[in-house]
């Protein structure tokens, strides 16, 4: 099979967009520096000083920012400022969305949200890490400087996303809306290879991924699934499912994709809407989900159709398999179970 580096697959791909005017292609070319050097740096992780720990800074949520969430912020918004291809980004690390105020970036038109370092806890314990990307059309106009409103859209107003991992390989993952592609890198030539075209979730699964410690706190019909994952029913074949939870949603995600499950987070008495962003987390890997023919909901509803109203929103969040979340809105649905507190 001939090797196709992420870069070629972009050129041939957006050779199918008329009129490509090839700033997409740009976009996710800064990306993919971006992620070589934050790999790069992640594999040094306990040998090299100053990367492991804590920058001794909270970020505007109140979480105790990690020296490489600093770190791999700066390299993204380094690389994307640098190509004069957005007119600005919005992270989960910074206060507030930063405008590329000046005249090559104003003329861009598209913006990016991300999540710069995910699964922060998990670095100093090597354990899988990543990255999260969302690419959007700016609503205002081009030439000006970017506004908030350019950051506050629909997930389904999407142009791109996808999610870089740095496990036992790194690879990048990303959607234009035409199907999922994965590349994974090759450090000994520093070249990202397709090596997982058009990804499928498979429709059931067999996986539940959940943070089961705060299982007191969720309502009662996540319990009920979490009771229907546990379940055995002889007469229907259902052997227990496998509880598998990382704690690095892209990890978790990552895995679920390829094999089948759910991913949730649900809401919870203390966090009323969860602890994941709908921007940053939640919206990019509802886009991947559904170009891989799964289904991502809160408990509103599909996630791709929630307009945030700030930039640091959270939701809750269920994301997987067709048939896995289609039962768990069902349960949802229930009007005996609907939401009730009782534990
Ligand atoms: P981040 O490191 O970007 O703040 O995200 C952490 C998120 C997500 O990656 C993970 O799935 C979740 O937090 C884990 O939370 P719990 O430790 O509460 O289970
Ligand atoms: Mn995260
Ligand atoms: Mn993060």
């Amino acid at each position: 099979m001939k090797n196709v580096t992420v870069g070629e697959f972009i050129v041939e791909t957006q050779n199918t967009f008329p009129g490509s005017s090839g700033e997409l292609s740009k976009i996710l070319s800064a990306i993919k520096l971006a992620s070589k050097i934050v790999s790069h740096h992640i594999n040094k992780a306990g040998l090299a000083k100053d990367i492991l720990g804590s920058a001794g800074r909270d970020n505007v949520q109140g979480e105790d920012q990690q020296k490489l969430d600093v770190f791999a912020n700066d390299t993204f918004i380094n690389a994307l400022s640098a190509r004069g291809v957005i007119c600005g980004v919005a992270s989960e690390e910074n206060d507030s969305y930063i405008a590329f105020d000046d005249k090559v970036n104003n003329d861009a038109k598209y913006v990016v949200l991300m999540d710069p370092l995910d699964g922060s806890s998990n670095i100093d314990v090597n354990v899988s890490v990543g990255t999260i990307f969302s690419v959007f059309r700016r609503i205002s106009k081009q030439g000006s400087k970017v506004e908030l409103a350019d950051f506050l859209q629909a997930g389904d107003q999407q142009v791109a996303a996808g999610y870089l991992i740095y496990g036992s390989s790194t690879m990048l993952v990303y959607t234009t809306g035409t199907g999922v592609n994965g590349f994974t890198f090759d450090p000994g030539i520093g070249v990202f290879f397709l090596s997982h075209p058009d990804m499928k979730i498979p429709e059931d699964g067999k996986i539940y991924s959940v943070n089961e410690g705060n299982l007191a706190h969720f309502k009662q019909p996540v319990k009920e699934f979490i009771k229907f994952c546990q379940s055995e029913d002889t007469s229907n074949q259902k052997e227990p499912y496998s509880s598998r939870y990382i704690g690095s949603l892209v990890a978790d995600f990552h895995r679920n994709l390829i094999k089948g499950g759910i991913y949730m987070y649900p809401s919870t008495k203390k966090s009323p809407n969860g602890k994941l962003r709908l921007t940053y987390e939640c919206s990019p890997l509802a886009f991947l989900i559904e170009q891989a023919n799964g289904r991502a909901i809160s408990e509103s509803g599909r996630i791709m159709d929630i307009v945030p109203s700030e930039l640091h929103e959270r939701v809750p969040y269920f994301v997987g398999s067709k048939n896995m979340v289609d039962q768990l809105e069902q349960m949802m649905h229930r009007e005996d179970w609907k939401f009730q507190e009782k534990n």
